[in-house]
This record gives structure tokens, sequence and C-alpha cells, in this order.
């Protein structure tokens, strides 16, 4: 007797297999009979594990136009932006957008996120709400909080403070933004002392680490051997790296086995990057996204992380991972067939794995957390961004939706049609 019977879906890997549940975790998977309190026809669809997000902001999200737009559309002005909201943002209304924005994500079938919590100024309001959030929404979301000191780590008399105030707080990663600090010797100083911190708390350490596109700035290197020397692997992560876009091929040809050898993980946040990055150029105009092709033909873990929903960065967003995975595929030039499935990969196990996440996966004894997609199969996920029919969360169906086919009515013509294949 199961809780939950799934029945009749198309596992990632292609397996055709019914997943049964017993409370919060999975009982059993393969061709199962027994009888269920519940049974979710999958026919046909698409059943994974949970959509991950390693990369957001949810003290900013959903405040697009607040306290006005970013009339240049620059990573700089947005940072601006933000630099004023959050010293007129209450607590309460930070949890209200961030709470209002994790029911998106559930909807979508999100179900981990990490995100990045400005450890600037010296009220910590930021660090509050996001405690509380991360406090109300643990019964079904997982919310990692990264310690960022968004205006550099030396570049404000308390930043570092701020910084080691939050994590006694009870923040769970050690952030880092080394290109917005004073000069490249302090940004490069800015990663010693941040990796130390990390090291010494047993914690996890995700850099924001050349958000920029300037060919000569040298700052992953110095992660990569930070990374190395503290023995940290895949408990770092170097998130956009987007100056790797640009760097000359030779010096690059060096430093991709120094990311590999460090065994960091990497997150390109590709509606973002796309987004900000090139903004002095005129043309051509860089694209800015990192070299995520041959990070991983050096057998670097990459993900994708969303970065930013309507907040001061960036005017668009819903929450939904498949829309960053559509956006990454395009910009990464990800057309071969294996290319694609990886994508969809990229957001769930892949970025799984670069959080850490424990019993994640859709085997016996993981968590009963995993989402119904209408699609035949991952890259049929990414191509269409479909309906999440259902998604569970450790064994309680936390959101639904009726499939939503187009009725047509043009003469001679079937009355309904679907966009799957
Ligand atoms: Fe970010």
């Amino acid at each position: 007797m199961f809780d939950i019977l799934v029945k009749g879906g198309t596992l990632p890997d292609g397996r055709q297999a019914d997943i049964g549940i017993r409370g919060d975790r999975i009982a059993a998977v393969g061709r199962l009979e027994a009888a269920a309190g519940r049974v979710i026809d999958a026919t046909g669809d698409l059943v994974s594990p949970p959509l991950v997000d390693p990369h957001f902001h949810m003290d900013a999200t959903l405040s697009y136009g607040l306290p006005r737009v970013n009339a240049s559309g620059t990573l700089i002005e947005g940072i601006g932006l933000w630099g004023e909201l959050r010293d007129i943002a209450t607590v309460d209304e930070m949890v209200e957008r961030a709470v209002r924005y994790c029911d998106w994500a559930v909807s979508m079938g999100l179900l981990a996120i990490r995100t990045h919590v400005d450890t600037t100024p010296d009220h910590l309001r930021g660090v509050e709400a996001m405690l509380e959030v991360k406090r109300r929404v643990a019964p079904y979301l997982d919310l990692q909080l990264v310690a960022f000191p968004q205006d550099g780590l030396y570049r404000t008399p308390t930043g570092r403070e701020n910084l080691i105030r939050a994590l006694d707080m009870g923040v769970d990663v050690v952030g880092g933004i080394p290109h917005f600090e004073r000069t490249m010797e302090e940004g490069a100083e800015s990663l010693r002392d941040l990796a130390r911190i990390a090291a010494e708390r047993v914690l996890m350490w995700d850099v924001h680490c050349d958000e920029t596109d300037d060919p000569m700035s040298r700052h992953v290197e110095t992660m990569a051997r930070e990374v190395t020397r503290h023995g940290l692997g895949a408990r770092a992560a170097g998130s956009h790296l987007t100056s790797m876009h640009s760097m000359d091929n030779y010096y690059v040809s060096k430093l991709l086995p120094l990311i590999a050898e460090a065994g960091m993980t990497a997150i390109p946040n590709p509606l973002i990057n796309i987004t900000l990055q090139g903004r002095h150029d005129s043309y051509p105009k860089r694209r800015g996204l990192t070299r995520v092709k041959e990070l991983m033909a050096h057998g670097v873990t990459v993900g994708w992380g969303q970065d930013c929903v309507l907040d001061p960065w960036y005017s668009l967003g819903t929450a939904d991972m498949l829309d960053v995975a559509f956006m990454g595929l395009h910009v990464a030039q990800m057309t071969h067939p294996a290319e694609m499935a990886h994508c969809f990969n990229m957001v769930t196990a892949e970025n799984a794995k670069i959080m850490g996440l424990k019993d994640y996966g859709l085997e016996p004894g993981s968590l009963a957390s995993l989402i119904v997609l209408d699609a035949g199969s991952p890259t049929e996920a990414v191509r269409l961004r479909p309906d999440r029919l259902a998604v569970i969360s450790r064994g309680k169906v936390v959101a639904e939706r009726a499939r939503n086919d187009a009725r047509l009515g043009l003469p001679g013509r079937p009355g309904s049609v679907r966009r799957r294949v």
C-alpha cells in the first residue's frame, strides 16, 4: 500500500516506471500494482526530480520598479538601485515578496533554491528577512542562504564584519564579489580571506566571480587556487565567470585545467548574463556567457542559475528553470541532441549536485519530491517549457494544474492542438 502512486511516467533517463511513495520517501520504482491512497496518472508524461536553482537573489525579487526602473540596463545601475531599495525596504516587505516568489517556484516544480543575501548594510534586514523566509518554507522548499557582500568585502568599513555577523546568525554559505573590490589585489585578498573563512567554518563557498566583460580580470584563477589550497572541491562554486567569455584563448587553455583540478563547480546565469554583459560594446556585441561546453569538456560540473526575477537587474522572469535552460541552450549553442537533453539535467541533477542536496533523485529511499511534466522527454520539456501537471514535495502534492491544450475553431481541422510530438 502506497500513500501516492505515480503511474506510467517516463523518467529522465528514458525508463518507463511507476513510482510508489510512502511518507516522505520513494518506496519503490518499477512496474507497481499495489493499492495507493492516491493514484496520479502520468501516462506518457515526464516524471522528474524537482527543478533546482543554485543562484538567486531573493531579498531583491519582485521589486521591479522600486524605487524606479534600471534605465541603462547595466549591472552597475542595478547595484546602485538596489543600494537605495535595501535601506527603505522593511523586513515584512522583503518576506512578503520572497514568500510570494516561493509560491511561484513551487507551482513550477522548483523545490530547492540557493539565494545570495546582501550582507552590506549594518542593519542586516535582508538577512533577518531571508532567515524568516527559510523557516517558513522549510516544510516544502530547500532554501540555502549565501552571505553576499554586494558592495565588496573591503569597500565599506563594516563589509567583512557584517558578513561574519550574517554567518553567525545562521546563513549557510560564504559568498564573495572580488571584481567589485577596489583593486585586483584587494579582490585577490578577499578570495584568500573568504576561502579561509569557508574552510575554518566547514561551509560551502559560492562567489560572484568575475561577473565582468574585462578579459584581463584574473579572479577565477585566484579562486581556483584557493579552492585547491583548502581542498574545498565541489563545496565551492564559481558563479557567472563571465570574464572567461572575453579572455584570450591561450590564457583560457591554462585556466580550464586549473578549475578542473580544483574540483569546483560553475554556475552561469544565462538570462542575466545575456542581458547585462556586453553593454559597453557597440558591434560585435559580446554574449557574456562563460565557456560552458569547454568547462564541461574538462569535467567541471556546470549548472544553470536564474539569478533574478523582476528586480533592479532583470525586468522579466517567471520562476521557471526551464526558461533558464532554454536560454542557456541557445546562448551556449547546445543544440546536439545529447546537449539539449543535458540542459534539462543542468537545472535538475547537476544543480542538485552543486547545492549538495541530500537524498535527491528518483531511487527507492530518495526524498519523495518529484514533478510530472506535460512532455515526453527532457528535450521536449526544454522545448515546450510545459505545464507542471503535479508537483510533489516530501510526499505531499503541493501544486497541480490541468493539462492545457489549445482549442481550435478552424473549418476542416481537428478541434484541439497539442505541441507535443
Ligand atoms: Fe547573482
